[in-house]
């Protein structure tokens, strides 16, 4: 039995949601999905309400996902225009710097009319409704300027996370044919300089990107960058004169809003399309259930607009509702490992979402770089992005939030656009390292190998059986490879990719990938992307990538390779091999370990078999298992003795 935290009396006493409403929200969610969504979407502003709420079909030859379908409205207005006359002053974002000394607060008011006239800008470099531009952007708040700008004229963004490399940026400009790259002169994180303008000059030059007319530069820096004319325009040119009115597109709710770029397991990353109303109803919704919000809260996701969450929990869900968010440019660990907790103090954070990673990192150094700082504003703490492991949820518990704080270990996917399985802190007791019960609306089954779906306590794969508004709508340019990831493994569910147990009392425990995505610090990398890094290498004849455990990261990339006959391994090979990942794909995709592998085991059939190197990399040889269908089961000896001798 794992220790049960009751939801603290005095939180559930001015909770949005108690247990009894949970309870009876969450019933009346599942009885009629169709009245409950109406009444939900009603928290947005819509220039012609919808009538029409759920059009959805999980059948394998006909998938489509559709919700307000005949609704019309603007994110962008939604997220500033309708808080001007009652929030106008209100504080949108806080700007967190790098360097401590760096903060800056914007008003909404301040806000809307810095999207208006980027917006305004926009339309003047001939970008219009639906085509697409790019991102390539620090943690700074001209980033959530240009997706809202992108938003209100009605242009799809998809924003590439800036530790990507210029390899990976032209494979995510090519594949969606962007018209205008939006990046800064470089980026700065931990005292450290990216140079995201050089990298997408490199990115401009490789195949597939003439689509490309526009690039936008936002001076961070201020290092001299070289400005290729006409090509390259300055952000704070292009703003300048601009009007402060731009009137909104009318948007269908089921028009593009963006595409974000996600590993899976085979082949390049998919471009998940998520659309405008049942986006923007989810985000907003979860986010206000989720973190109890109030309209005094000081919200931070240290997430990078970058990932799914920044998108969602950083940007739209926060702005919608009208709060205030932070962002952070920096890292936790500069300039020390009191800087979170130095910035809650700063700003009266009051709700805090973060990662596991980033909190056993921080659980390393110790309690005293926490409890020097007061903490005294924290209400709600969050994770997400990887199962949390019970040790570092009760340090967060007990170190961080003083015991006072309910943790909210909220699961979802970049597929589903939101929260999906998580307590709710006014309803839900608390198991650590458990995400606990469905939000509003969702319902998850656990299935065996077979589909078959599992009853009570069980441990299976998690399929969800039915739609939510902020569920994806395809993969961008390849609908049949959204059907195939998502609906053929279990006909007539939505497949997660993850592995789950559900216990005696239904709380569900997700156990991690089922598939070949690795997990590294909450981020997916797809094990065939670094395996065709490796072998683009010319010394490099195959190579087998899996996880293994990593006691900060949650996973980290093993990596087997077998080298061109003739051609001897060492050490300057290995961290050859290793830069170069890095170079093609980007730092976060870097194997941790390398191990030199003569042959791979396969079977007859020329397989290789991950189960097997899945278990010599997290150095359990003795569970093995069967072995006997191998074409050459010595080539497992051999990889085991090489690991055990490491
Ligand atoms: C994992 C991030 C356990 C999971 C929002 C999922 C989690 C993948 C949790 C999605 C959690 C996310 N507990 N595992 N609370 N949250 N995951 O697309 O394996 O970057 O499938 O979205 O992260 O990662 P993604």
């Amino acid at each position: 039995m794992s220790e049960l935290y009751p939801v603290p009396p005095d939180f559930a006493a001015d909770a949005r949601i108690d247990k009894a409403q949970y309870e009876e929200r969450y019933a009346a969610s599942v009885r009629d999905p169709e009245a409950f969504w109406a009444d939900v979407a009603k928290r947005l502003d819509w220039i012609t309400p919808p009538t029409r709420i759920k059009d959805v079909s999980y059948a394998r030859d006909d998938v489509h996902i559709r919700w307000y379908e005949d609704g019309v409205l603007n994110v962008a207005a939604n997220c500033l225009d309708r808080h001007l006359t009652e929030r106008g002053d209100k504080t949108a974002i806080i700007f967190e710097g790098d360097e401590p000394d760096d903060a800056r607060h914007i008003t909404y008011r301040e806000l809307h009319s810095e999207v208006c006239r980027f917006a305004n800008a926009l339309r003047h470099l001939g970008v219009e409704k639906g085509d697409r531009v790019a991102l390539y952007m620090p943690m700074v708040p001209e980033a959530a300027v240009a997706m809202l700008a992108c938003a209100r004229i009605g242009a799809i963004h998809s924003v590439v996370f800036g530790g990507f490399s210029p390899d990976s940026l032209a494979g995510r400009i090519a594949d969606s044919a962007c018209k205008v790259v939006i990046t800064a002169d470089e980026g700065v994180r931990g005292g450290k300089k990216i140079p995201l303008k050089a990298n997408v000059d490199a990115a401009l030059e490789r195949d597939g990107t003439r689509s490309v007319e526009t690039v936008v530069v936002v001076q961070r820096t201020g290092a001299g960058v070289h400005m290729q004319s006409p090509r390259d325009r300055w952000y704070h040119s292009l703003v300048e004169g601009q009007s402060e009115d731009c009137p909104p597109e009318p948007m269908n709710a089921e028009d593009p809003l963006f595409i974000l770029y996600t590993s899976g397991s085979t082949g390049k990353p998919k471009g998940v399309l998520h659309t405008t109303g049942g986006y923007l109803v989810y985000s907003s919704y979860t986010h206000e259930c989720v973190f109890d919000l109030k309209e005094d809260d000081v919200y931070w996701c240290s997430a990078d607009v970058g990932w799914i969450t920044g998108h969602s929990y950083v940007v739209y869900g926060p702005l919608a509702n009208g709060a205030t968010t932070v962002m952070f440019e920096g890292v936790p660990s500069y300039p020390d490992a009191s800087r979170f907790w130095n910035v809650i103090d700063k700003h009266k954070v009051t709700l805090f979402y973060t990662a596991p990673t980033a909190i056993r990192a921080l659980m390393r150094e110790g309690d005293e770089p926490v409890t020097r700082t007061s903490r005294r504003s924290l209400r709600v703490l969050g994770t997400v992005g990887e199962p949390i492991n019970p040790e570092a949820w009760e340090w967060y518990h007990r170190v961080v939030g003083d015991e006072r704080c309910p943790i909210v270990d909220t699961w979802w996917q970049t597929e589903t656009g939101g929260i999906l399985i998580t307590p709710l802190p006014g309803a839900t007791d608390l198991k650590p390292g458990s995400a606990t019960k469905p939000f509003f609306g969702i319902q998850p089954a656990v299935v065996d190998t077979e589909g078959k779906p599992l009853e009570g306590a069980c441990d299976g794969n998690l399929v969800i059986t039915d739609s939510w508004p902020g569920q994806m709508r395809t993969i961008y340019g390849d609908h049949q490879r959204f059907v195939d990831t998502y609906f053929s493994t279990y006909p007539g569910n939505y497949f997660t990719g993850d592995g789950v147990r559900r216990d005696e009392d239904g709380y569900y425990w997700i156990t991690g990938r089922v598939d070949d995505v690795i997990n590294v610090s909450g981020h997916r990398i797809g094990t065939a992307e670094v395996e065709s890094a490796l072998v683009a290498h010319a010394k490099v004849a195959e190579a087998a990538v899996v996880g293994c455990p990593h006691d900060i990261k949650g996973q980290g990339i093993y990596a087997y390779v077998t080298l061109v006959s003739g051609i001897e391994p060492d050490d300057a090979l290995r961290d050859e091999l290793v830069r170069w990942v890095r170079e093609q794909i980007g730092p976060i995709a870097k194997p941790d370990f390398l191990q030199w592998a003569n042959a791979l085991p396969k079977t007859r059939s020329g397989k290789i078999m991950r189960r097997i190197l899945r278990k010599i990399a997290e150095n359990q040889p003795e569970a093995l298992g069967d072995t006997s269908t191998l074409a050459d089961p010595s080539v497992v000896d051999t990889l085991v003795h090489e690991r055990l001798s490491q």
